[in-house]
């Protein structure tokens, strides 16, 4: 068990495109903490540079306190998990668990010892005499995982372990990963580039966005309080909606203009931190499709109707999304399924201002 901490590191491939560029990140002993980003943006590139795979171009891996940077990936005490898991075909689980201790000369009795005290954990101590190719792509995810757990390690590192499996299987996986470290709690640093997956697993995700760090924070936070368009997109499914905007005073009170016909009162707790952005230029409304739903009765204090021609409705079962264009831009709002939601009909909506963000559209952050 360690903690593990990056301080500006960086990775040039070649001289022109740096992969990765100077971050700095503190993971805690026991945490589980997610890399999430789009394809290219450096989450395998960092997850290398800490199991020691690929040499770093700057900066510093401390793993329990100590500069590893020169220390060979076999003696870093890390365990990593690919998505190409690469089991030994002609081996069983259990002497493909047992694999690495048996190189490392450790007793029989204590890989016997480890090898159950993984399976069971895993739940594969049934499988242990079977072969890879009589195991389903769950289990052979599990065999991979064992391999690891019995290990030991200080850090755990996954590089999207998951993508191979069908999306059911994923899911169930997800889970047991969950479990699995909440029984081994080893550090551990895992790479997606599946928010959902990030979200349900992490205590902390970091999301990444061209070699750079965006944001980092509890799920929860960065959905309630992404610091940049980016993460505001990124993390939520189906994404934020964004529109142009504009911020207005009149009598004293602040009020977002989305175009000619649609302007929301700005909610009390925001009017302090917006006044400087009256009149502002490229300016963006941000909010959630959760956050868009069909008039009810009751409403609360910062919630505002106002009307559109539905474009497009998606029944989902549990609601229902529909799409609507607002100055050009395509916006979606969850309804109730009994709202009697119709594609080409006019429809009541209300936005709960209270969730709403303003992004300055030039920088790109959340004001
Ligand atoms: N061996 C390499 N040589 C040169 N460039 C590389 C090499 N490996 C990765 N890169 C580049 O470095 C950048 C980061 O790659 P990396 O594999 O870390 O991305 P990633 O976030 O893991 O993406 P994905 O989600 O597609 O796996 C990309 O632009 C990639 O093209
Ligand atoms: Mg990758």
């Amino acid at each position: 068990m360690a903690q593990l901490s990056l301080h500006k590191l960086s990775k040039n491939y070649d001289d022109n495109t740096p992969a990765v560029r100077g971050i700095d990140l503190d993971i805690a002993d026991k945490e589980f903490v997610v890399l999430v980003g789009p394809s290219g943006c450096g989450k395998s590139t960092t997850l290398r540079m800490i199991a020691g795979l690929e040499e770093i171009t700057d900066g510093d891996i401390r793993i329990g306190g100590e500069v590893v940077n020169d220390v060979p990936p076999k003696d870093r005490d890390i365990a990593m998990v690919f998505q190409n898991y690469a089991l030994y075909p002609h081996m069983t689980v259990y002497e493909n668990m047992s694999f690495g201790l048996r190189l490392k000369k450790v007793p029989k009795t204590e890989i016997a010892q480890r090898v159950e005290n993984a399976a069971q954990i895993l739940d594969i101590t049934e499988l242990l005499q079977r072969k890879p190719k009589q195991l389903s792509g769950g289990q052979r995810q599990r065999v991979a995982m064992g391999r690891a757990i019995v290990r030991d390690p200080k850090v755990f590192l996954f590089d999207e372990p998951l993508s191979n499996l069908d999306a059911k299987l994923r899911v169930q996986m997800r889970t047991e990963i969950k479990k699995v470290h909440q029984k081994v709690r080893t550090t551990t640093v895992y790479v997606t580039h599946d928010q959902i997956e990030a979200m349900t697993l992490a205590d902390r995700v970091v999301v990444m966005n061209g070699g750079l760090i965006e944001q980092v924070g509890t799920p929860n936070e960065l959905y309630h309080f992404p610091a940049t368009k980016f993460v505001a997109g990124f993390i939520g499914s189906p994404a934020m909606n964004f529109v142009p905007c504009a911020i207005e005073e009149t009598a004293g009170a602040l009020r977002v203009r989305l175009g000619n016909d649609i302007v929301f009162p700005v909610p009390q707790d925001r009017t302090a931190r917006y006044r400087a952005h009256i009149g502002k230029a490229r300016l963006l409304f941000g909010l959630r499709p959760e956050h868009i739903v069909e008039q009810r009765q009751h409403m609360e204090p910062n919630q505002h109707a106002f009307e559109v021609e539905l474009e497009v409705t998606e029944p989902m079962g549990m609601e229902t999304m529909v799409f609507f264009l607002l100055q050009g831009t395509e916006l979606c709002g969850r309804v109730n399924p009994n709202a009697g939601a119709q594609s080409g009909r006019r429809m009541k909506l209300v936005a709960d201002l209270g969730n709403m963000h303003l992004i300055d559209d030039a920088s790109g952050r959340v004001l």
